[in-house]
């Protein structure tokens, strides 16, 4: 097939109304962290079956479009022995890879940090795809601090993000683009917006150097919020405009959708401060969610590691990813969270 068809016809599924993304791609310490705190060990069978829970929510497929996995879920199976990436499909989800290695620090900027996983790319990508996986998703953080981040750090950054998603569409892979600037700190909602400016500025600018395809990616960037540490946390309409600003002054019309990422907002504020952009007049791109932690965290408090809390680990899953579904058309109400299914 041409690369470009398979591309678009990617993005036509992963990008509709009302849908957003799953992140279920946490890495192995990730997910021994997340089991850690509802007293689960994190064994291959308890991941297989968490993930395999997961993605078995009857309907799902009526809010959600895709889901991130890691790769050793690309290989496992469901209870009823079907392998998980074509679960995934017959729920009308399209499956997806993390592909990067994780970070390490960035040699001559102290504090900064760095993604690996370039080399081989190519031939990973090969092998993810025919075990069923159409887009891949590449993270890189910024940490914020009074240095960081380095001018080194956010070009550096970029160039590797432009690699991976130009490596990607190569292979017919839609790339997620993933730059995060973290919430840890006491920096002031301002603060993120400008240190957020200038990142994805970069981004943007390695993409165009790269002959990134940019109808063919999505963005995946964190929301202007003022650091956890910092004294005034924002509203949703704070927050909102704030985020609609800069994305406004630094991603191109042609990218079709732009999906959060939730990093450490609770599954409340995250839907709301989406549902809030919603609100706003409407924009050249869709404004939707790539949710990790704000989807699964009350599925994981559901779910304890017992097989006897499958339906309610599944119906909290349902309730938060309608309620995402909500918050990406505009018609999230706070009181629905006490409204049941
Ligand atoms: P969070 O929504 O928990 O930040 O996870 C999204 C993700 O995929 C981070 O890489």
């Amino acid at each position: 097939m041409i690369t470009q068809q398979e591309l678009q016809a990617t993005i036509d599924v992963l990008v509709q109304k009302g849908k957003g993304i799953l992140a279920a791609d946490e890495s192995s310490p990730t997910i021994a962290k997340r089991f850690s705190a509802i007293n689960v060990e994190s064994t291959e069978e308890n991941r297989r079956a968490y993930r395999s829970l997961l993605l078995s929510t009857p309907n799902l497929g009526d809010f959600i479009s895709g889901v991130i996995l890691f790769e050793e879920t690309l290989g496992q199976r469901s209870d009823e022995g079907i392998l998980i990436p074509e679960l995934c499909e017959q729920q009308g989800i399209v499956p997806g890879i993390k592909v990067d290695k994780g970070k390490l620090a960035l040699a001559n900027s102290e504090g900064d940090e760095i993604t690996r996983g370039l080399d081989g790319l190519e031939q990973r990508l090969q092998g993810y795809k025919q075990q069923g996986a159409r887009f891949a998703k590449w993270r890189n953080v910024y940490h914020i601090t009074e240095h960081n981040p380095s001018r080194l750090a956010i070009q550096a950054n970029a160039e590797v993000l432009a690699s991976y998603a130009a490596i990607c569409q190569a292979q017919g892979i839609v790339p997620i683009v993933e730059p995060e600037v973290l919430i840890d700190g006491d920096h002031s909602l301002q603060r993120c917006a400008e240190v957020s400016e200038a990142v994805f500025h970069a981004v943007f600018h390695a993409l165009h150097r790269h002959h990134v395809v940019l109808e063919h990616m999505l963005l995946k960037p964190n929301m202007m919020i003022p650091g956890k540490q910092h004294s005034q946390q924002a509203s949703a309409q704070q927050v909102a405009e704030q985020t609609i600003k800069v994305l406004r002054r630094t991603v191109p019309a042609a990218v079709p959708s732009i999906n959060f990422l939730s990093g450490g907002m609770t599954p409340e504020v995250s839907t709301a401060n989406l549902n809030a952009m919603n609100q706003l007049s409407a924009q050249p791109w869709e404004l939707s969610f790539s949710y990790g932690r704000a989807l699964q965290e009350p599925a994981l408090n559901a779910w304890q590691g017992d097989m006897a809390n499958a339906q309610l680990t599944q119906s909290a899953l349902y309730q938060r990813a309608r309620l995402n579904g909500a918050a990406r058309r505009g018609e999230y109400d706070p009181a629905m969270e006490f409204i049941g299914g």
